[in-house]
């Protein structure tokens, strides 16, 4: 990763975890990491929307530095949308970071680019950050189609948005091969996707916001392949799933460093 590019590493925690279940985790996670970790790595926990409250009341009160994040949204502020939570009710619990594109959302749920773009934008007006998820199937890498796959996913999603809000933004390169099966991208293989897309945004909206955006990988990442992955140059950080459940697991990704490449 680049030294001006403070790494975010972020826990999504899927359909798991309920409001105890998450209390006890994040506490636990807590104890794990230190002043030290939070300096070095901005670490984010996105538990499912029944347990957004209880831990923003625990991070609270506990004075934890550990972000609030969210795992989806809808892209009205209000609305007769049952079933669904607007980025306006997230932002007003203290979220401040919202996967949006997640290709679970894509492939089980029917997400589409378009609704994937409307998503990002409305995060953006409700003044959090999106972290936009992209990534190949098995067949399109093995076709040699991974990189166009994901710059058609990253291009659809930023299309028309201005440089300064591109670079602040995240986007976390995740092949679907890789997560959840415990196959893990190379470190090489990772790092040449993650630079394509920064090559690709600095194409579109410039230098400035291509060495400002971070990009994190996700899909099986662990403790004993995150201080790999991590020393990537374009690699600032992760997105991990099954990992991140467990708070021992989480807070050693998140302290990788200690650990060396
Ligand atoms: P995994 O999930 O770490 O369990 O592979 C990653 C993700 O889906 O974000």
């Amino acid at each position: 990763m680049s030294s001006d590019r403070k790494p975010l590493i972020s826990g999504n925690w899927k359909m798991h975890l309920n409001h105890l279940e998450a209390i006890t985790t994040v506490q636990q996670l807590s104890y794990l990491l230190s002043e030290d970790d939070y300096e070095a790595v901005e670490v984010t926990v996105h538990p499912p929307f029944t347990a957004l409250r209880s831990v923003q009341t625990v991070l609270q009160a506990d004075r934890i530095p550990i972000v609030l994040g969210a795992q989806n949204c809808h892209w009205e502020s209000e609305g007769a949308y049952t079933g669904e939570v607007s980025p306006a009710m997230l932002a007003k619990l203290d979220v401040r970071y919202v996967i949006v594109g997640h290709s679970e959302r894509r492939q089980l749920f029917g997400e589409s680019d378009e609704i994937v773009a409307r998503k990002l934008r409305a995060v953006l007006g409700a003044a959090m950050t999106p972290i936009l998820c992209v990534g190949e199937t098995l067949e399109e890498r093995e076709e040699g189609r991974a990189l166009d796959k994901v710059a058609g996913q990253v291009r659809a999603a930023l299309d028309g948005l201005g440089a300064d809000t591109v670079g602040g933004l995240v986007v976390a390169y995740e092949p679907i091969w890789a997560i959840g099966t415990g196959r893990t991208a190379s470190a090489a293989d990772a790092q040449e996707m993650c630079a394509h897309i920064r090559s690709l945004v600095a194409d579109g909206w410039g230098p400035a916001a291509a060495s400002s955006l971070r990009i994190q990988y996700g899909g099986s990442v662990k403790p004993v392949n995150a201080p790999e992955l991590m020393a990537q140059d374009d690699i600032d950080g992760a997105l991990v799933g099954g990992a991140s459940l467990v708070a021992d697991d989480f807070a050693r990704i998140v302290n990788h460093r200690l650990y060396g490449a």
